[in-house]
């Protein structure tokens, strides 16, 4: 039942997870003590993504992305900013001129820099690291088809990365993205951040997601993007681990899919707590890739988990609203995981 987590981890990676406003606004008692005792750096889940942080072109909303940095500060942690520029919860305002259509690319970048420079520079010093660009590359290994593609070209990423450095120099640089066990996507990262890194452009690690499923992805393939993101000189970042036991149907997120998928009947297999074979399954699953993240502990600087207990993850509600789902480390009752042991014992 104690479970310190970070100490035993303390000298090979830090751990941690990402945090909802009821839990750094001090509501979600049980969560932040977990969060306290086991964690020692946090990312926000959604407040400071640009729908929430700079709803319109002259109005940000701080209150809740100020309140996230302070409990960070209190309890002494590495705090990491998500995310600067994403396709998704995105700004309804950002790319749109006053009349419906795309911006200038002048106009875009404008936005863009006023946008970054503002938001890095209320943090600067207090903000350790950004999600510079979240998830640009599809698995194909193409670039996404966003607005900030399609107006600015695949130079939009370097500009972004260019605007957080300028606005604070200290501040550590990240690309972050999903799925990227996948080849495709994998060889698009590794070549971007070469042309970032030949082209003098800060970048310091690039962030995998790890959204991960009980067969997708395969783990030899991950652990090779691991090695390919790190054979760049950039440290590797496991930035919003989760793992569902659901059988998800979306291509998109890599997630498996069956042919016979009937996804109404099969949507909340579990709703009332895991059998015992499945949870022993999801153990191993889960105690593989932290038995991976130890053995390249020399690359991997920051795990992060994407929620602190079951109740709390974006999973029970995606892709699909009334999924009772059992991706994290502490579950519904807000107790450790058979994991968290295996964990320590083998840090
Ligand atoms: C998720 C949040 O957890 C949800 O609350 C929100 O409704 C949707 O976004 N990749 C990311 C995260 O980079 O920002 C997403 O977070 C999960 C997928």
């Amino acid at each position: 039942n104690k479970s310190p987590l970070k100490e035993a981890l303390k000298d090979k990676f830090l751990i941690g997870s990402s945090l909802n406003a009821r839990q750094f606004s001090g509501k979600d008692v049980k969560g932040i003590e977990i969060v306290k005792k086991n964690f020692n750096t946090i990312v926000a889940d959604n407040c400071m993504k640009s729908s929430l942080i700079h709803p319109e072109e002259n109005r940000y909303n701080f209150v809740q992305p100020d309140e996230f940095v302070r409990f960070g500060e209190e309890n002494r942690m590495f705090i990491v900013g998500h995310c600067l520029i994403w396709h998704s919860q995105l700004a309804p305002w950002f790319c749109i001129d006053e009349k419906g259509g795309d911006v200038s690319p002048n106009v875009l970048k404008k936005r863009m820099k006023e946008h970054i420079t503002t938001i890095v520079k209320r943090y600067k010093g207090r903000v350790k690291g950004w999600d510079v660009v979240n998830e640009a590359i599809e698995d194909d290994g193409t670039y996404r088809k966003s607005k900030f593609y399609e107006i600015l070209g695949e130079e939009y990423i370097p500009l972004a990365f260019q605007y957080a450095h300028e606005a604070d120099p200290d501040a550590e640089l990240y690309y972050n993205d999903y799925s990227m066990a996948n080849p495709g996507r994998r060889a698009t990262v590794v070549k971007l951040v070469k042309d970032l890194k030949k082209r003098g452009i800060r970048i310091d690690a690039v962030g995998m997601q790890t959204h991960i499923g009980m067969k997708y992805p395969n783990i030899d393939e991950y652990e090779k993007s691991m090695l390919a993101f790190a054979e760049t000189g950039v440290k590797v970042m496991i930035t919003e681990m989760d793992l569902t036991v659901i059988p998800t149907p979306d291509p998109n997120i890599g997630a498996e899919v069956s042919a016979s998928f009937e996804y109404k009947k099969e949507m909340n297999p579990y709703p009332n707590g895991l059998p015992e074979d499945v949870a022993a399954a999801w153990t191993k699953r889960m105690g593989d890739f932290f038995r991976l993240f130890l053995k390249h502990q020399d690359i991997i600087s920051r795990v992060n988990l994407w929620g602190v207990a079951d109740p709390d993850s974006w999973r029970n509600d995606w892709p699909m609203a009334g999924r009772t789902d059992y991706p994290l480390l502490f579950d519904r009752n807000y107790q450790p995981k058979p994991i968290v042991d295996l964990i320590i014992k083998e840090a």
